[in-house]
């Protein structure tokens, strides 16, 4: 994955744990001390990390990828491309729908990157059926925390329920999300 990924696993890690504990993690892992933004970087560096993480901070890797997830949205997309989060969507479903333009909008910034995509289905107000595709493997937990933040930014209730993978046909994994305008 590109380095501004690797560079938020480093944010988080020492805003909220410090920096003797992003030492442990980053050595732990052969990863470098900080990545280049720009520069596309092996898989494995993350997953090294997210691995890492969790031997050191004693946390499940659900629980890693969750808070990263939700750390993307406050810290990453909302600082430093707001203007791209306002005009991807109006409100959470809107944005949901649009996400994969908004990543193909940015292929010019990161010309080898895999980004995920998301098939997004109106089942009923308020409840959306998310096909959520990726070549990489283990990211759900990552995608729930991401879509908590949409939550947080968009002021509104998320709750989801994932599909068992034998339920349908199609490579991907499949959730029921709910959202509620925050009154
Ligand atoms: C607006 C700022 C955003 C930028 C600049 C951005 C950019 C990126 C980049 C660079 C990657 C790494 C892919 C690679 O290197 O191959 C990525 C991955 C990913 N992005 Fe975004 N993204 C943004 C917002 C979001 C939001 C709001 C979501 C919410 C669902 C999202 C979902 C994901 C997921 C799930 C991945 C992991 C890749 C995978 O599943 O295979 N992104 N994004």
């Amino acid at each position: 994955m590109y380095g501004m990924v690797n560079q938020a696993v480093r944010g988080l890690v020492t805003e909220k744990f410090g920096a003797d504990t992003w030492t442990k993690i980053h050595t732990g892992a052969g990863a470098p001390e900080n990545f280049s933004a720009m520069q596309p970087y092996d898989d494995a560096v993350t997953y090294n990390l997210v691995g890492k993480a969790v031997e050191v901070l004693g946390l499940p890797a659900e629980a890693i990828l969750a808070a990263f997830g939700q750390y993307w949205v406050s810290d990453i997309a909302t600082k430093h491309y707001d203007t791209m989060m306002a005009s991807t969507g109006r409100d959470f479903a809107d944005f949901l729908a649009n996400l994969d333009h908004m990543h193909q909008r940015i292929r010019v910034t990161f010309p080898d990157y895999q980004p995920p995509s998301f098939r997004v289905k109106n089942l009923e107000p308020g409840k959306l059926q998310v096909d959520y595709y990726s070549h990489r493997p283990g990211l759900l937990p990552f995608v729930e925390g991401l879509f908590m933040g949409l939550g947080v930014y968009f002021k509104e209730e998320i709750s989801f329920e994932h599909i068992d993978d034998t339920a349908h046909r199609l490579p991907c994994k499949r959730m029921i999300v709910w959202h509620k305008a925050l009154s």
